[in-house]
């Protein structure tokens, strides 16, 4: 049994296995009280069923405050399928784990995540309506939803650099860590607004392709977190913000698309302590889903781009309730997503 505290305890965590198709998979529903709970689907090695079932749990809680913050209908939740060992067919997996979010009901809204393609999301289709992430038809939001995700980091970054350092982006020099989808077209987009670059990335192509586009320096895995930036981008994975790299960051702005990056939530306190503006991981990347939940919700493209768009009032709605609550911003980044649960839900069994 794994243990869960008060705050991340889900309404539901749903376990569906399947032998004939390797299905070993974990639905956590954090929460409903805004609508349907929807968040991304991993497939991952994991050493134990225990361990999917705590991170499907913990990436549901963050999922619920993303969608809370970015003012969606939606709740959340998250699905965790254990990567099956040795050969498997993809379709099999995929069409069984569709079936499961069928008998969800429509509780449970899934996409992709890491490890999962948009042509998994097409078999889950054929199995069930409550997926998004499928391939955009027309003037519809569809597709990749990264370079939305870019877009909101982008944004943010331009408000935080206002903020903290008091300059437009075009007299800053930020450092990327990850260009990958995201990290790349936010590498784009910092170019065309005149700012410097710092990139680093273990896929050496991936650095060449945005230096050549960019004129960006590179930097080494290690030296990124040091370079001489001020802004630091994490655009690559969780955790890379603890008490060790803290104490070597240069930046003054912490600003990226990297999910859960602070390693322990003291972290946004240490940063705040050496006076880094934090803007807080899901309150800055949520353009991503916000294109996914207007493509599942049937809104218009032109609908989604103005919720990307006011990701920069978001953002400043949180670094003020930190300061009027002298508390790191993470904090009360999720203090303000809690809130808004809070009275989504009481308004919906108002209703
Ligand atoms: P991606 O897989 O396309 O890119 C990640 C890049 O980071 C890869 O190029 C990889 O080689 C690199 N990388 C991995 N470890 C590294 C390290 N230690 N140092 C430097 N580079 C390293 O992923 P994507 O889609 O660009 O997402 C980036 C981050 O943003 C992830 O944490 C993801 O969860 C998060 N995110 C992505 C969204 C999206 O719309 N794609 C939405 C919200 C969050």
């Amino acid at each position: 049994a794994f243990e869960i505290d008060r705050q991340l305890s889900p309404e539901s965590v749903h376990v569906f296995r399947d032998e004939a198709s390797g299905l070993d998979a974990v639905i956590a529903l954090h929460s409903t009280a805004l609508g349907p709970a929807a968040g991304g689907c991993r497939l991952w090695q994991y050493a134990s069923g225990e361990d999917a079932a705590a991170d499907a749990c913990r990436l549901a809680e963050g999922m619920s405050y993303k969608n809370a913050l970015a003012g969606l209908p939606l709740g959340g939740g998250k699905a965790v399928l254990r990567r099956p060992e040795g050969t498997y067919d993809r379709r099999k997996l995929f069409a069984a784990f569709g079936q499961a979010v069928r008998e969800l009901g429509g509780r449970y809204v899934t996409a992709e995540d890491v490890g999962t393609s948009v042509a998994d999301m097409e078999t889950v289709r054929d199995e069930t309506r409550h997926v998004a992430g499928l391939p955009a038809r027309g003037a519809a939001p569809g597709g990749d939803p990264s370079p939305w995700t870019a877009r909101g980091v982008f944004l943010a970054m331009q408000a935080a650099a206002a903020r903290r350092l008091d300059r437009g982006l075009g007299e800053c020099t930020v450092a990327i860590q990850g260009v990958g989808h995201v990290g790349s077209a936010l590498a784009g987009m910092l170019h065309a607004a005149g700012a410097k670059l710092i990139v680093a990335d273990m896929d050496a192509a991936a650095v060449a392709r945005v230096s050549v586009a960019t004129g960006a320096q590179t930097a080494s895995l290690s030296g990124i977190l040091t370079a001489n930036a001020d802004i630091f981008a994490p655009c690559a994975l969780g955790g890379v913000l603890n008490h060790a790299s803290i104490a070597r960051l240069s930046a003054k702005v912490v600003c990226g698309a990297a999910n859960n990056q602070l390693a322990e939530p003291e972290d946004g306190t240490r940063l705040a302590d050496r006076g880094v503006l934090y803007a807080p991981d899901y309150v800055v990347n949520a353009g991503g889903i916000i294109n996914v939940a207007a493509e599942y919700l049937g809104w218009s493209q032109a609908e989604a781009a103005a919720r990307v768009e006011a990701t920069p009032a978001r953002l400043l709605a949180v670094l003020d309730q930190a300061r009027a609550r002298g508390v790191a911003s993470n904090v009360a980044a999720d203090q303000l997503a809690r809130a808004a649960i809070a009275a989504g839900g009481m308004a919906r069994r108002a209703a």
